[in-house]
């Protein structure tokens, strides 16, 4: 069986005969996919994936969830057909939505109605990543996970994973093949997720991936703090969208990144990275330009990997001098 390992750090490229070494930086497609987040423009979407894909971003998360599948077809324009090898795709199923009714069935059988409804979207035979959305309330957790090993096992996807589990869960969970990617909330607003992150490192079961870094736009996006949403905004069921205390963090971070020079996407993809915990970060940028402060990122933690043989020389010989 084919390994799944955590990310190497630096790695933009990953992908071996051995396995799959995950990459830090994935995109998430959910505010690509023409609904819910405002103007959509589908000419913008795709010249977005072809600018991470130049950039060498070959990771990239998506779910039948989001705008009622769209999100999934909007990979197979980007990169159906001869380019389908190249990129590491995942998607989920479990969470599902009829116009504004939304809910859990995460029972075997409706976990591959998504698997199949995700590849005939995808255009593909196989999908790298298939996750459960969320944990279904009505269904042991075991079982849905039973049903994707299951589904491993037949070759529809290479790996499976799972997302939003709770720090319990996450600790009494033994996943039969060690690490699982496990997706989890976490922001400089939404800092309860690092209980999660904690769980899923301490007990070496989980690679952790963190979704909605900013918040769903509230932490790079100062026109949002002042903006009335359009009524159908999928941000109007989130309560930071309404908090005072959200806001007010919000526009602190604009005022000091303003002084200091720096975008705010930069700095709060920078302050999760350093989180020891954090493993894989998927922001959703919507258009070419939100690309630039990934790349700083990017170069930042290549100059960081090619110092760290200098670092690791000097540490050796300190020591052993000790
Ligand atoms: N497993 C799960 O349950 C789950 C849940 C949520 C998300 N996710 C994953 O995580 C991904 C990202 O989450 P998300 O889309 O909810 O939220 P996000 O990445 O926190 O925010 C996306 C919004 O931030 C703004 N933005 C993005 N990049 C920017 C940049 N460089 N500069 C300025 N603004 C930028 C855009 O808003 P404006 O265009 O309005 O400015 C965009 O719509 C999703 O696509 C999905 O793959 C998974």
């Amino acid at each position: 069986m084919k390994a799944i390992a955590r990310n190497s750090k630096a790695a933009l490229m990953p992908a071996d005969e051995k396995g799959v070494t995950l990459s830090w930086l994935w995109i998430g497609t959910w505010s690509m996919g023409g609904e819910g987040f405002g103007p959509h423009d589908l000419k913008l979407s795709l010249q977005t994936l072809e600018a991470a894909y130049e950039t060498g971003i070959r990771h990239f998360d998506t779910a039948g969830f989001y705008a009622q599948g769209r999100s999934e077809e909007l990979l197979k324009k980007a990169f159906g057909g001869n380019r389908r090898s190249k990129v590491f795709i995942s998607s989920k199923g479990g969470l599902w939505r009829e116009g504004r009714r939304v809910w859990h069935d995460a029972r075997p059988e409706a976990l591959k109605k998504a698997l199949y409804q995700a590849l005939e979207r995808l255009g593909a035979d196989y999908i790298d990543l298939f996750q459960l959305h969320w944990p279904d309330p009505k269904v042991p957790l075991d079982e849905s996970i039973g049903a994707l090993q299951q589904l491993r096992d037949q070759g529809l996807i290479r790996f499976w994973g799972a997302g939003n589990l709770t720090a319990e869960q996450v600790k009494r969970f033994i996943a039969p093949e060690g690490t699982m990617p496990h997706q989890v909330h976490f922001n400089p607003i939404h800092r309860d997720g690092l209980a999660i992150l904690k769980a899923g490192r301490d007990c070496d079961r989980c690679i952790n991936c963190i979704i909605s870094p900013f918040e769903q736009g509230l932490l790079t996006s100062s026109r949002l703090l002042e903006k009335e949403l359009g009524k159908k905004d999928v941000r109007n069921r989130n309560p930071y969208f309404k908090s005072a205390f959200a806001k007010k963090l919000a526009s602190e971070l604009f005022s000091r990144c303003s002084q200091q020079g720096v975008s705010p996407a930069a700095a709060v993809l920078a302050w999760i990275i350093e989180h020891q915990e954090v493993d894989i970060v998927i922001p959703g940028p919507r258009r070419p330009e939100h690309l630039e402060p990934i790349r700083t990122i990017a170069r930042a933690r290549e100059m960081e990997s090619l110092a760290r043989p200098v670092k690791d020389a000097i540490h050796a010989v300190h020591t052993e001098n000790l």
